[in-house]
């Protein structure tokens, strides 16, 4: 049952300088042998035949796309669209949504990003099919976190009465809160992260667009007029989080059984990895001498690395980064800074 649209558009910022924009976090290999786009592509395979499955990405990253997916099954790089710019991920699942409407006028449709880590398939399915079965009966579904910290990189869900054994009606929807607001949703108890991602009826979902994101709507309506890139330039950069889900009212949450991290800094990386000894997390050809909860990363060469401790050193073929971990989400200024430079 269902369709899946996989986001992998994005340009990675805060894993600088391992994530480029060449290389975004979702094709990386963070984790584990597997980039965490395959890892997303094989929980889908789980449940969906590889025709069901529509991988949204960008020109710059569409051969990697590719390349990775058919490493997982040959059939998955027949469904990747490519699009001419970005636009964020509402545009992007409308032209998900163009493909999979082809086949299928009802559509129940499943929306993964594919940066995140997730552990326990089991469970991951049962949450999907208790998700279908919502949507089904015309609900938008979220997937909520129980949140660890009051962090403001992502949405918030406030629940409200239940609708089944671990499924509530949403009492409301805030796409990144200030620290303040953040620091109230977690202390209140009854407030989950946005996963970032979600289950939606497809035609009620396109009925949604019409109403909220009339610019949006009218490129979709003329889509087969114009070509892709011309429509594509001038319609709205938005977020699935803000044009629609901070508006929508049918909206149900799922509390998640999986584990989910959005391995979103170093400092994640760090918390998430396996740890040496010294409790250190060490990747590529590192030698460390007498350093303490640390995380050393090299994909460029040797790196030594001597009495350090509660530091980031990430060393790449063409750039290095030094930080104490409990720093490490000032890197997104580092890009920042190098971006204006440029
Ligand atoms: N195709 C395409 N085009 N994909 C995109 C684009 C685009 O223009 N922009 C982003 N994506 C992909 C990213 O690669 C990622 O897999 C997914 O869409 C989500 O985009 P992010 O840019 O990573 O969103 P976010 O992390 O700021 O926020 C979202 O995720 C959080 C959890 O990680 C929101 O849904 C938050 O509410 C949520 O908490
Ligand atoms: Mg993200």
């Amino acid at each position: 049952r269902g369709w899946a649209i996989i986001l992998a558009g994005g340009s990675g910022t805060r894993l600088w300088p391992m994530s480029r924009s060449l290389l975004p976090k979702q094709l990386l290999a963070l984790n584990g042998e597997k980039t965490l786009l395959q890892q997303t592509a094989q929980r889908l395979l789980g449940k969906l035949p590889p025709e069901r499955i529509v991988t949204v990405t960008n020109e710059e990253h569409f051969f990697e796309v590719c390349n990775q997916l058919a490493e997982l099954h040959p059939d998955l790089k027949q469904h990747v669209l490519k699009e001419p710019m970005a636009r964020n991920t509402l545009p992007a699942i409308m032209l998900g949504m163009d493909r999979i409407s082809l086949h299928a006028q009802q559509p129940l449709v499943g929306i993964f990003p594919s940066d995140h880590m997730i552990g326990g398939q089991d469970q991951f399915e049962s949450d999907w099919e208790e998700a279908l079965n919502l949507a089904d009966q015309d609900w938008f579904v979220t997937f909520g976190i129980p949140p660890r910290k009051p962090e403001t990189g992502y949405g918030y869900i406030a629940k409200s009465e239940e609708l089944s054994a671990k499924a509530f009606r949403v009492a409301g929807f805030v796409e990144k809160p200030p620290l303040d607001k953040a620091q109230e949703f977690v202390s209140g108890g009854t407030h989950y992260w946005n996963s970032g991602m979600f289950v939606i009826p497809g035609k009620a979902f396109l009925e949604a667009v019409e109403e909220l994101q009339p610019d949006l709507w009218i490129w979709w309506q003329g889509r087969e007029a114009t070509p892709l890139a011309d429509g594509y330039k001038g319609i709205p950069e938005i977020s699935i989080d803000y044009g629609i889900m901070e508006h929508a009212g049918h909206l149900a949450v799922v509390e998640a059984g999986f584990k989910w991290d959005d391995l979103g800094s170093w400092e994640a990386m760090f918390r998430m990895g396996d740890k040496s000894d010294d409790q250190c997390v060490i990747t590529g050809d590192v030698l460390a001498l007498d350093c303490r909860e640390s995380l050393f990363f090299s994909s460029g060469g040797k790196l030594a690395v001597v009495g350090l401790e509660k530091m980031a050193v990430v060393q790449t073929r063409d750039a290095t980064l030094v930080c104490p971990l409990d720093q490490v989400q000032r890197v997104k200024d580092v890009v920042g800074r190098l971006k204006a430079e440029k």
